[in-house]
């Protein structure tokens, strides 16, 4: 009798959960307004952050036993010398596999520019390609278990996981990248008008809830990066976890920072930058929070729901829907702040792509480089309409517009300091303004336990061509070294360009006397710098439409750079990533490195000393056809100057 009776309830209670979710999905396509719903009883409002959410542990758990697979014939394909891959496979799967390494993929701010070549690396390692199986780079995307995303980088990352983690040259086609972002005038299915736009950001007003330009720019890219109708309106975060590849555990796992300013963050022009210090949300299908400075987590699926002291203020007020991707990827982008400042200060403040490193606590403060580049020139002349438009249209001015805007899970927690961090809002800009543009945070916290990350990084930092030096990895460098986080050791940007690591692949922290915490509890990573190999990719990050052929060009240059030419700038390249990826993992199953992959990493791995040569200006030419200047390639290749 009591069986039956608990029975029912299990059958009842699936049905008004299904119910509750039709409806709840209806109203999420058909208006960008979250909804109102009544609380879920004995739920678990928030969890510390110690140890992984269990959601995403179980799910790694699943994704070890799809990686084992994909890196058995990938380790194959390699034809590594002396290296016994089956007695490798075997062991890593010992103790409920255990020791299958973690690997990772991020791609760093960098607008449209990071958002292209950084997929383009991606596509470099699939083993659906058959070009990246030739060059034996292929099938390594199949074995990571996270990518991450900050700003631009942000965008593919959330398009690949909502399509179902499709082929790249199919998520591209999806993209429509000649359209222009910023000029729509008329709608059509790929693109929205400003007036439509800002039809569906009052629906969210109108439920109760700030808009700003985050809501803005993220409506807008979703015509661009989020499958579904009206521009992706209804997906959520929470959507990537009811993908089916994501349900078999064939994609790796999505992760996206942003960074909180704080009340006492300094102000240029009414307007605020965050501290280099300031906290980073970690956001994932599953949960919100903060590894550091806030140690909690909440729910992504009730984000936007009013809380004080870890319970929903009104228990017939829940929130679903407010975690729109659409959202989420504007908030991540939204560095509206530093755009002005850099206007108005006639770029001499928060000069965006000109961060310099300095210690970690420091303000992010202007350089008195003159020379600001022009394709570096922020998007605020395509944004200042949108500053009259939000007064004319909700009465809002523009320091409440700036920032993206969400209801703080954590608010009246008093065990969050400072007590400011408390309140009922949270104020969010893009993760690149505290001068860690590649998104490697989420990845180095111990509870992810990885080993390998490959880091994209086209933030445009090295002006004033807009390549790379390096300088936000370093970045992430003082701050791992600060929290006490296991990371490697990074030099400084002039040794990235005076060694060359700003052109051609490098792995840190190889050895692990070279990390902050003198142990192999470091990932070793593997920093690319978006770079000239067969194509000039140095184009503005804010370039809003891209030509197919200019993509094209992209795609393939970064091909070039995963694969090193296929081989002709490094014939053993291939074969150093196989060893790098899995080094980490051999003494946790009492094997040693190969003859073969010690040459690897004595070619390959920073050293640890410093090359502080002065700064030359990094002006380079093509890798691989060295005698084609810039102003020749431009003559036949697409690429927009001004
Ligand atoms: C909008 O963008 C397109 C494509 O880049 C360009 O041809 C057109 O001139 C732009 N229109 C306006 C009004 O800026
Ligand atoms: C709680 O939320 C419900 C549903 O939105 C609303 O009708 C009610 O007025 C709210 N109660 C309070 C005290 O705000
Ligand atoms: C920026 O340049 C404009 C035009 O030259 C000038 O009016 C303005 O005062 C400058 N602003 C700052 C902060 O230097
Ligand atoms: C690297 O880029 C940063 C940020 O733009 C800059 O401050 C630094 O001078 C650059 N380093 C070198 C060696 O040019
Ligand atoms: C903008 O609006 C907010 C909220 O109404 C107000 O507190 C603030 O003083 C205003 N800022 C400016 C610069 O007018
Ligand atoms: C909106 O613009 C008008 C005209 O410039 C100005 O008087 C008003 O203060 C602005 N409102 C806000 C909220 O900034
Ligand atoms: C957010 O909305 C609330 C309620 O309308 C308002 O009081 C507050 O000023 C808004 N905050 C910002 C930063 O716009
Ligand atoms: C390498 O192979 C790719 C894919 O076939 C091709 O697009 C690219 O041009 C090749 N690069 C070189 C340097 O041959
Ligand atoms: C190079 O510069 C870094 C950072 O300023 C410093 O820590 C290091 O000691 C320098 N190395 C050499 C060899 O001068
Ligand atoms: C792109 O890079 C090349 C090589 O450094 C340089 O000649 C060219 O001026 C750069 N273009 C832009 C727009 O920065
Ligand atoms: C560039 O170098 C290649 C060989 O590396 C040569 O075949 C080609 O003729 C050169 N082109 C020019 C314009 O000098």
């Amino acid at each position: 009798m009591l069986l039956l009776y608990s029975a029912l309830i299990i059958v009842w209670a699936c049905k008004t959960g299904t119910y509750a979710k039709t409806s709840v999905s209806k109203a999420l396509s058909s208006s960008y307004a979250p909804v109102y719903v009544e609380c879920p009883s004995e739920f678990q409002w928030l969890r510390p952050a110690i140890g992984l959410n269990p959601k995403e542990a179980n799910w790694v758990a699943g994704r070890k036993s799809v990686v084992v697979d994909a890196l058995s014939t990938y380790l194959r394909q390699l034809e590594l010398e002396d290296f016994a891959v089956s007695e490798y496979i075997t062991a890593i799967k010992e103790n409920d596999y255990a020791h299958v390494p973690i690997m990772g993929y991020s791609i760093s701010g960098g607008g449209w520019a990071s958002a292209f070549t950084g997929i383009g690396g991606m596509r470099a390692l699939d083993s659906r390609l058959d070009a990246a199986n030739e060059q034996k780079t292929g099938g390594l995307l199949q074995c990571l278990t996270y990518m991450a995303g900050i700003s631009g980088g942000s965008w593919p990352i959330m398009s690949i996981a909502l399509n179902d983690f499709p082929t790249v040259d199919e998520l591209v086609q999806s993209w429509h990248v000649d359209i222009n972002r910023e000029n729509a005038t008329t709608d059509t299915k790929y693109a929205a008008s400003p007036t439509t736009l800002f039809e569906e950001l009052a629906t969210k007003a109108k439920a109760g809830f700030n808009v700003s330009i985050a809501d803005y720019l993220g409506r807008a890219l979703a015509y661009e990066f989020i499958p579904g109708a009206n521009g992706g309106l209804a997906a959520t975060f929470t959507d990537v976890a009811s993908q089916s590849k994501f349900q078999s555990h064939d994609m790796p796992f999505p992760i996206i920072h942003m960074v909180e300013i704080d009340e006492d963050d300094v102000e240029y022009f009414g307007l605020q930058l965050p501290s280099s210090n300031s906290k980073i949300y970690d956001m994932t299908a599953f949960e919100f929070g903060a590894w550091q400075g806030i140690g909690l987590f909440s729910p992504m699926e009730y984000l936007g729901t009013a809380m004080d002291n870890g319970s929903p203020i009104n228990e017939s007020a829940c929130v679903r829907g407010f975690d729109r991707a659409s959202f989420i990827i504007g908030s991540a982008e939204d560095a509206f702040n530093a755009w002005t400042i850099q206007t108005d200060s006639n770029g001499t403040l928060a000069g965006f792509a000109k961060r310099s490193h300095r210690a970690a606590g420091s303000q992010m403060l202007s350089t008195s480089e003159p020379s600001m580049s022009k394709r570096a020139s922020p998007p605020t002349a395509a944004l200042q309409g949108i500053v009259e438009a939000f007064n004319e249209t909700f009465g809002l001015n523009i320091s409440s517009i700036t920032y993206a805007i969400y209801p703080n899970p954590f608010a009246g927690i008093s065990s969050v300091t400072p007590p400011s961090a408390q309140k009922p809002l949270l104020r969010l800009v893009d993760g690149s303004e505290t001068g860690q543009a590649d998104p490697l945070w989420g990845q180095i916290q111990p509870a992810r336990g990885s080993n390998f990350i490959i880091t994209w990084d086209d933030n445009e930092d090295q002006i004033p061509y807009n390549w790379n030096n390096g300088t936000n990895v370093y970045d992430t460098y003082l701050a791992a070294k600060a929290a006490s986080i296991p990371f490697p050791i990074i030099p400084t940007s002039n040794t990235f360009n005076s060694r060359g690591y700003n052109v051609r692949p490098v792995f840190f922290g190889c050895d692990p006397v070279l990390t902050t915490t003198k142990s192999a509890d470091s990932p070793i990573v593997l920093y690319f710098g978006n770079a000239p190999y067969s194509a000039y990719t140095n184009y503005s990050y804010a370039q809003a439409a891209t030509s197919p052929s200019q993509l094209s060009d992209i795609l393939v240059n970064s091909f070039n750079q995963i694969t090193q030419g296929n081989g002709t700038l490094a014939a053993d390249w291939p074969i150093c990533l196989g060893c790098a990826a899995i080094d980490r993992s051999l003494p946790r199953v009492g094997m040693q490195r190969t003859a073969q992959c010690e040459a690897c990493m004595a070619k390959y791995c920073w050293d640890g000393t410093e090359d502080n040569a002065t700064a030359q200006i990094v002006d380079p030419s093509l890798l691989l056809q060295p005698n084609l200047t810039f102003a020749e390639w431009i003559k036949t290749h697409d690429f927009q100057e001004d």
